[in-house]
């Protein structure tokens, strides 16, 4: 076992799974403009349903030979190793996964595929570059902890109690990626993050559904009595934390990553109708609120997160920047300003998955 220390600064070709999608799009654009990063980044994505290349449009552009895409699905072994040895991996930052729980309960297989079966071939070709492999850092979920009552929050000693087939392949992830790190000693850390939101992020979870349904006139669907609370980070701060981690972390440890923004999800759907109705009214001049509709609850829905983030404030100086208002204010604003992406998006997969859902 190696001793514990520091990740180290100074990776000099970062392989970033699924980096076309909306938190692994967001650390690349932040880590290119980042003085602290002189690498080079290898974006390595499948390009499912919720891949999309629009989302680093311009990267290759501006950065040339330091931003390289390889479009590979993580199942395949043998194409992973060929990346590694091409580019000479020294590090990895991993955020590929089929990240939907709803997706989840209705067709769990490529979850398990893509976040336990992928996970592990990346582990395994890493362990098998030995030293010169300085850091696997897994990027994971606050919903491996399960539910939490009225009372209390999650914190890295928190037993693991998953209740989704998403949850559970991500907690199966995180146990192989401890378990490298004990058995092997390959150099790694996991961050367990609330839920996001901001620029980019693929309108099948509830806040950018909510903000192009409002524009639309369409029915804002809130699941059961909508009383379910999640933890909001705005994803520039999921993305600062994560580098955060990476260069200044135990290896071997696990963070907690949290945003100390509760809100029930009624809430946060109200919230946005009356922010769209003051920058944007309704042609028909009527409140957006009407358009929110109660439907089914989500099987074995979870009632609420709440994220301790102590360790990480603590140890490493991270703390959220930005506001849930204003964060939800800027997001709500990038939808409306980015026709284009919302168009490509509308007339691709998602809308046959919207069909399938509501019709
Ligand atoms: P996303 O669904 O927007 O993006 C996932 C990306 O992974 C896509 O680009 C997709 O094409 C790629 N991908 C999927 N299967 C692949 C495969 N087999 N091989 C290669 N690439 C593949 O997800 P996201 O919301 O950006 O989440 C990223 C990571 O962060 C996930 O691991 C997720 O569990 C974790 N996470 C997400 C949140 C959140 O609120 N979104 C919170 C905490 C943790
Ligand atoms: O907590 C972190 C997790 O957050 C991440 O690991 C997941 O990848 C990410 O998808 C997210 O999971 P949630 O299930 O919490 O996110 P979603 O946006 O799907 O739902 C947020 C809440 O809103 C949840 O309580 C379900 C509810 N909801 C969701 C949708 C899509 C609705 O009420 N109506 C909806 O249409």
């Amino acid at each position: 076992m190696k001793t514990k220390r520091k990740s180290e600064v100074g990776f000099s070709n970062l392989l970033v799974t699924g980096g076309c999608g909306f938190i692994g799009s967001n650390f690349i654009r932040n880590l290119l403009n980042d003085t602290t990063f002189s690498g080079r980044i290898i974006n390595l994505d499948k390009l499912t349903y919720a891949g999309n290349p629009e989302n680093l449009e311009g990267i290759a552009a501006d950065f040339g030979p330091r931003y390289v895409f390889q479009k590979v699905d993580i199942c395949d072994a043998a194409k992973l190793e060929k990346v590694f040895g091409e580019h000479d991996i020294d590090a990895v930052c991993h955020f590929a996964a089929e990240s939907h729980v709803d997706r989840s309960i209705k067709d769990p297989g490529s979850f398990i595929q893509t976040n336990i079966v992928g996970t592990f071939n990346l582990l395994e070709i890493a362990k098998a570059r030995g030293d010169k492999f300085k850091l696997f850092h897994h990027v994971s979920t606050d919903e491996v902890y399960g539910s939490l009552g009225a009372e209390g929050l999650f914190r890295e000693d928190t037993p693991y109690r998953p209740n989704s087939p998403y949850s559970a392949s991500k907690a199966a992830s995180d146990h192989l990626v401890r378990a490298y790190y004990k058995t092997f000693g390959l150099p790694a850390t996991i961050s367990n993050c609330s839920n996001n939101y901001g620029p980019y992020q693929f309108p099948e979870k509830l806040i950018p559904l909510v903000i192009l349904n409002a524009l639309e006139g369409k029915p804002l669907p809130v699941y059961g009595d909508g009383k379910n609370v999640r933890d909001w980070l705005y994803v520039e701060d999921h993305c600062d934390a994560i580098w955060t981690i990476m260069t200044s972390g135990v290896i071997g440890e696990t963070y907690n990553v949290g945003g100390n923004a509760e809100m029930e999800n009624i809430l946060i759907v109200q919230l946005i109708c009356d922010i769209l109705d003051e920058i944007k009214p309704a042609t028909d001049g009527k409140p957006r609120r009407q358009l929110i509709t109660f439907v089914s609850d989500r099987p074995g829905h979870d009632r609420r997160y709440a994220i301790d983030f102590t360790k990480l404030k603590a140890e490493l100086g991270w703390s959220p920047r930005e506001s849930f208002k204003s964060g939800l204010r800027q997001t709500v604003r990038w939808y409306l300003n980015q026709k284009k992406w919302v168009e490509n998006i509308k007339t691709g997969a998602y809308q046959s998955w919207m069909k399938e859902q509501y019709g």
